[in-house]
């Protein structure tokens, strides 16, 4: 096989997607590595159909590398994980109706650029969970008690970014102060649970945990929603059953037993299997005007 990896300057070292690297040149695969954020990309020469059979990328939040995964898509070749799914799960807000307009347990979702307009928001909903659209590993992630703690306590959205400094809020889901993060690999499921961020005094380091049945189906359902291939996704237990509260395209599966291997053998399996088609090829989805202070999430059905 002959892939493309695309390595963030942030995982420059770490061992995904590194170490994976290594194992499919141990195996006999041609391996390429381009390195968006510290070089100069040939676009027209690198960026050609047929030139490998898969192109693969463990994105970061704002990364040059979703551009050029998307070039690499846009004319034909099999990208890991697909362009769109990862635009699905990259911005929170665009995440949170497509789940709920397929029936995924998600928390009611408001989005704002300034946190200040999240005063709006029924008091009977506070505490909210504030954080940005296009967040990850916890940053900016804010716990607001009362609407007058909205501008001291919560991010502010800064222009720019790939969902232009949006953030977004939701009620605060009662939980025992440990995430559920279950990871799916060439669809098998893996779980752990770790600290929240937000109950940082509740130390559990990361380990795997059994899989119940019913969030099992849950994170089938999402990565069928979102067309995503390697993935994570974030699970609070609350008074009312399981809840998504975070979709990650290719995350760094820890604790997950023999992750390089297995990530290894699922992109292997996804560049074999093919998949890729110029992009794009859907119809841009028609403009929807929200009412200030609607959830988000009520644009998808009514649960
Ligand atoms: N609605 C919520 N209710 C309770 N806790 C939440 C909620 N949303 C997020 N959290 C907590 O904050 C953490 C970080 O939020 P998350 O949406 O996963 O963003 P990130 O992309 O930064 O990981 C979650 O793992 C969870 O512990
Ligand atoms: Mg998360």
């Amino acid at each position: 096989m002959r892939l493309c990896f695309l390595v963030e300057e942030q995982y420059r070292y770490d061992g995904m997607p590194l170490d994976v690297i290594r194992q499919l040149h141990a195996w006999g695969h041609q391996v390429d590595v381009l390195r968006p954020g510290r070089s100069l990309i040939p676009l027209s020469e690198a960026i050609r159909a047929g030139s490998h059979d898969a192109w693969i990328l463990k994105t970061v939040s704002g990364g040059p590398g979703l551009s050029l995964l998307e070039a690499a898509a846009a004319v034909g070749l099999t990208t890991v994980n697909d362009v769109r799914a990862i635009r699905g799960v990259r911005d929170k807000a665009l995440a949170a109706v497509l789940a709920r307009a397929h029936g995924l347990p998600v928390p009611v979702t408001y989005a704002a650029a300034r946190a200040e307009e999240f005063a709006e928001i029924p008091e009977a909903q506070f505490p909210l969970v504030v954080k940005p659209a296009d967040g990850s590993s916890g940053r900016a992630v804010r716990l607001v008690e009362t609407p007058d703690r909205l501008v001291d306590q919560a991010p502010t959205g800064e222009s720019g970014g790939a969902t232009g400094g949006l953030l977004i809020a939701q009620p605060y889901v009662p939980n025992s102060g440990t995430d559920l993060k279950v990871y799916c690999v060439a669809g098998e499921l893996y779980a752990t649970e770790r600290c929240s961020p937000l109950h940082p005094g509740h130390a559990v380091r990361e380990r795997q945990v059994p899989l119940a049945p019913d969030v099992a189906r849950i994170v089938e359902e999402a990565g069928a929603v979102f067309g995503l291939d390697l993935y994570g996704v974030d699970v609070l237990l609350g008074p009312d059953g399981p809840v998504v509260v975070d979709i990650n395209d290719f995350p760094s599966f820890r604790r997950v037993p023999d992750a390089v291997a297995r990530v290894s053998a699922a992109i292997l399996h996804l560049a074999r299997k093919g998949g890729g088609r110029p992009f794009p090829d859907r119809a841009v989805p028609m403009a929807t005007v929200v009412p200030a202070a609607t959830p988000l999430t009520a644009i998808g059905g009514d649960r």
